[in-house]
C-alpha cells in the first residue's frame, strides 16, 4: 500500500523563484531566506519520496478567470512550467503519476469531495517555486509530482474545515493505493501578505507564528478559523494558508515529528513560513 510519510509546508513567492533562476541566492537580501532552506534541501535528499502530492493555487495562470475549479487534480503524465508574463521559468517539466492521481480522484470523489480532473495544464510559481526551494536546480525533478490546485483567488474560497477534511479523504485515497509508494504531501502559499489595495505590504508576524504553532499542535482547532479571519489578520492573499490544512489533514492522527520550522520576513512583500512534519 502507498503511505504518506511526511508533509511539508512553504510559501511560494515568485521573487524567490526569480532569485534562484538569476543566481542571486547569496546576495545579502536573499541569503537569510535561503539559509532557512538548507536543512530542507538536505532532508529532501535524505528522504526522497516516490511521489509528491503538491497542493498549491493557480494564480489565474492555467485557469484564467473564465473557469475556476475549487479543487482540481492533475492527472496528466507531465505539466510544463507556465509563462506568467516573462517566459516560463527555466525549470524541468513536472512528471506526474496519472495512475495514482486517477485513483485519488476516484476515491476522493466517492468520499463526496468534488474534484475537477485536469488532463492538460501548465503549472505556475505556486508549484514550481516550492520545488526549486527544496530541490535546487536539477536537470530533472527528483520524483513524480501530482499537482493539486485549490481556488483561493476568486471568491468564494473553500473553508479551512473543508480543506482539512479533504486532506483526510486524500489520506484514505493514498492509503488504499495498491503499490508501496512513499508519498509526501505539500501545502504551499502564505504566509501573511496582501498584494494590492490600501493594505498592500501587510505582514502579521503574530498571526503567522500562531498559525505555525497551531498547524503543528492543533490543526482541528485551526480548521475552525473562518476564512474572513485570514483575510482580516493575514491580508487578502493570506487566505492561501487554508491550503496548508489539506496537507495537515492528510497526516496521521498521532502528533507529528517536527523536523524543521522556519519563518522569515521579508521576501518580496511577503512573510515566508516553512515546516517539515514527519508522520509518527
Ligand atoms: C507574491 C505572489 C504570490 O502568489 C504569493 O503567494 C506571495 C507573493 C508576490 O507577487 O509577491
Ligand atoms: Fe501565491
Amino acid at each position: 500500500m502507498a503511505k504518506i510519510s511526511a508533509s511539508l509546508y512553504t510559501s511560494h513567492v515568485p521573487a524567490i523563484g526569480a532569485a534562484i533562476d538569476l543566481g542571486k541566492t547569496t546576495e545579502p537580501y536573499w541569503q537569510p531566506l535561503f539559509k532557512g532552506y538548507e536543512y530542507s534541501k538536505q532532508w529532501m535528499q535524505d528522504n526522497k519520496p516516490d511521489v509528491i502530492l503538491l497542493v498549491y493555487n493557480d494564480h489565474a495562470t492555467a485557469f484564467s478567470l473564465e473557469m475556476i475549479p475549487t479543487f482540481a487534480i492533475g492527472c496528466a503524465a507531465e505539466f510544463k512550467p507556465a509563462d506568467e508574463g516573462w517566459g516560463p521559468r527555466p525549470v524541468p517539466t513536472v512528471k506526474g503519476h496519472p495512475a495514482l492521481a486517477s485513483h485519488i480522484a476516484q476515491s476522493v470523489i466517492q468520499q463526496d469531495f468534488d474534484l475537477t480532473i485536469v488532463n492538460k495544464m501548465d503549472v505556475d510559481h505556486g508549484l514550481t517555486v516550492p520545488l526549486s526551494l527544496m530541490c535546487g536546480q536539477p536537470q530533472e525533478w527528483p520524483c513524480l509530482v501530482i499537482p493539486f490546485a485549490v481556488n483561493v483567488v476568486q471568491y468564494p474560497v473553500p473553508s479551512g474545515r473543508r480543506c482539512y477534511n479533504l486532506g483526510r479523504a486524500i489520506r484514505n485515497a493514498i492509503e488504499s493505493y495498491d503499490e508501496p509508494l512513499n508519498v509526501h504531501i505539500w501545502g504551499t502559499g502564505g504566509m501573511s501578505h496582501q498584494l494590492q489595495g490600501p493594505r498592500a505590504g501587510l505582514i502579521n508576524r503574530e498571526f503567522d507564528n500562531a498559525f505555525l504553532d497551531r498547524i503543528i499542535a492543533d490543526p482541528q482547532g485551526q480548521a475552525d478559523v473562518p476564512h474572513i479571519d485570514y483575510v482580516r489578520e493575514a491580508g487578502s492573499e493570506g487566505i492561501e494558508l487554508v491550503m496548508w490544512l489539506i496537507a495537515r489533514g492528510a497526516m496521521s492522527d498521532n502528533a507529528p515529528n517536527v523536523k524543521h520550522r522556519f519563518y522569515h520576513v521579508p521576501a518580496s512583500n511577503t512573510a515566508v513560513g516553512h515546516l517539515i512534519l514527519e508522520n509518527n
